[in-house]
């Protein structure tokens, strides 16, 4: 499984890069917005700093357009900012257009905002290079959004799509595994569940106890 960072935060993309274990970025509006970057060509930018950190790995940017015209012209100008940039396109009938349009123009597309198996065999359908379930926001509404993991990765399997199951809205480090779990190819998180990964008590204790003893012999 991939692990790409969700968030547009340049110091915790570093951060994340740094410990050597990250396949690409996400990012959406709301991501861009909070930290607090504004007018196009400061957006533009910040994506060509992003793939400048992390050079080996894809960077999802994403259009804010709603019909087809508009995505293709922004999908267009994101694409050419940089050869990692994969356009991130919403789950909407324009949309799914869209997509079949970026894929047999040689752009690559991720498919966001999909909260069913139906939605996601439309997109692969259309040909996303990846497609992102929204786990954490199935799970706000009561239903299981690990489930869906499990759906669409039954499903891909079975009809050979070859899209990508990107599990995105991570909220803690348990979503993590469970996505390793149920097969998920790529998960994107934020830094904070990607480091809770590391935590276990017994590791400090151990750890404590190793380096008391080691005094010993010091
Ligand atoms: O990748 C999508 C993600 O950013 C949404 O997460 O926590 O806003 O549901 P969240």
């Amino acid at each position: 499984m991939k692990f790409f960072i969700d968030t547009a935060n340049l110091a915790q993309i570093q951060e994340a890069h740094d410990l050597g274990i990250l396949d690409g970025v996400t990012t959406n509006p709301s991501l861009m917005a909070k930290e607090g970057i504004k007018g196009h060509d400061a957006v533009m930018k910040h994506y060509v700093d992003i793939c400048n950190i992390v050079t080996n790995g894809d960077i999802s940017a994403e259009v804010v357009s709603t019909d087809f015209d508009g995505i293709i012209a922004e999908g267009k100008k994101l694409a050419a900012l940089h050869k990692n940039i994969v356009v991130k396109v919403p789950m909407i009938k324009d949309g799914v257009k869209a997509i079949k349009w970026f894929t047999d123009n040689g752009i690559r597309t991720n498919c966001t905002l999909v909260f069913s198996a139906g939605q996601a065999i439309l997109a692969a359908k259309a040909g996303a290079a990846y497609i992102s379930p929204f786990i954490g926001r199935v799970d706000d509404t009561g239903w299981d959004g690990m489930e869906l993991i499990h759906q669409l990765r039954q499903i891909f399997t079975m009809q050979g799509f070859k899209s990508e199951i990107l599990a995105a809205s991570i909220r803690n480090s348990m979503h993590i595994i469970k996505c390793a779990e149920a097969g998920a190819d790529v998960c994107t998180c934020p830094l904070d569940s990607i480091l809770g990964l590391l935590k276990h008590p017994l590791t400090d204790i151990g750890l404590a106890k190793f380096l008391e003893d080691a005094k010993k012999f010091a």
